[in-house]
């Protein structure tokens, strides 16, 4: 039998530019202190957060994606014509069809790209990367545009204290691009449905709702095992890994995961993603903003090997290792 033609992938893949995109609008504890029973001392303490970014109502998601993914292009020094595949990561789309990534493709100039979204919640970034690596891999696409975009604001009750303190709005991007060696690590993922009621907007006419204590002992229990494993499928050791970015959920959460890293053999030099303190939670965007944020800052330099690791609504999770552009 003939065997059909296959467009040759490459033998790895590696991310080639960062981009993101936060609102102007600062909301800091004391704002939110003045219109619900709440305080900076609680929040600080309990979330690590001290101030977080809030999309204007006419701000919308896909429009934060454009900038962060637009970014990201520029980054890698290719035109949006370079692109031949376009995923938006996001549980807050305010409409189900159409879907964000074809309006996020053609505003940025990618021409006829594929594109989708993928909902995977805090964990899509990891999810979308990961699914974007093998695309390149595969010879589907040359360069694909990983974006995690969310305006949790849209789907957040502004007067619940339990959520309204955590979640924010923002947009992260990454580009996917061949390369000769594996610069993304295979991915370690997985969902538990059994809990899926642990995070969850219930109907079109709720908002989101969570079992805060059930998800911080699910997160500090089952999450860093994820991250060990996804060091050892890329054949490193964690003594390897140069800096941490999980998923910006609660800082007593990143600093559990953390130390249970470092129980296990990570570097006491390890660096931390603590961009949760001034951008919240923002889901499937909060790994790529953190790691943008991290390498604005100095704080990384190309080739440092980046442990990413996402976890949330599902509940889902998925973690892998990549190198810094
Ligand atoms: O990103 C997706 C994945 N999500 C997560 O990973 C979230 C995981 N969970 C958490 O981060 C934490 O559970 C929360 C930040 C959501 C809540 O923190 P907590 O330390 O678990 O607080 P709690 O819900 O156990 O509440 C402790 C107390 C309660 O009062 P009583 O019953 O002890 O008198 C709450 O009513 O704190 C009260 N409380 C607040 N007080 C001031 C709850 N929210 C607030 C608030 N300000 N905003």
């Amino acid at each position: 039998m003939t065997s059909f033609a296959a467009r040759p992938g490459s033998p790895g893949s590696r991310i080639v530019g960062l981009g993101s995109f936060q609102p102007d609008t600062v909301v800091s504890n004391h704002d939110l202190a003045k219109i619900m029973d709440t305080s900076d001392e609680w929040i600080r303490e309990r979330v690590g957060i001290v101030n977080r970014r809030v999309a204007k109502p006419e701000e919308l998601l896909v429009d934060m994606a454009v900038e962060a993914g637009a970014k990201a292009i520029a980054d890698a020094g290719l035109a949006p014509t370079d692109i031949e595949a376009v995923l938006v990561a996001t549980c807050t789309m305010p409409s189900q069809i159409p879907n964000a990534a074809a309006q996020v493709a053609h505003r940025i100039g990618v021409l006829a790209a594929p594109a989708f979204d993928l909902n995977a919640a805090c964990a899509g970034f990891c999810y979308a990367l990961a699914t974007g690596s093998d695309l390149v891999r595969a010879g589907s696409a040359r360069y694909v545009l990983v974006i995690g975009a969310e305006k949790l604001t849209d789907w957040v009750n502004p007067t619940d204290r339990s959520t309204a303190i955590i979640f924010a709005d923002g947009a992260g991007a990454a580009v996917v691009g061949p390369s000769e060696e594996a610069a993304i690590g295979p991915v370690s993922w997985g969902s538990a449905g059994d809990l899926s009621g642990m995070i969850a907007v219930e109907d079109r006419d709720s908002f989101i709702f969570q079992e805060g204590q059930s998800v911080f002992r699910w997160a500090t229990t089952q999450i860093a095992p994820i991250a060990i494993d996804a060091v050892e499928r890329a054949g490193i050791e964690l003594s390897d890994v140069d800096v941490f970015v999980p998923h910006q959920a609660n800082l007593r959460i990143i600093e559990a995961i953390a130390k249970r890293l470092k129980a296990k053999g990570a570097r006491d030099d390890l660096k931390i993603a603590r961009d949760i303190v001034d951008s919240g939670n923002t889901s499937s965007a909060s790994i790529p903003l953190a790691l943008d944020h991290l390498r604005q800052a100095g704080e990384i330099a190309s080739g440092d090997v980046a442990l990413l690791v996402g976890f949330g609504a599902g509940l889902s999770y998925a973690g892998q290792v990549v190198r810094c552009p």
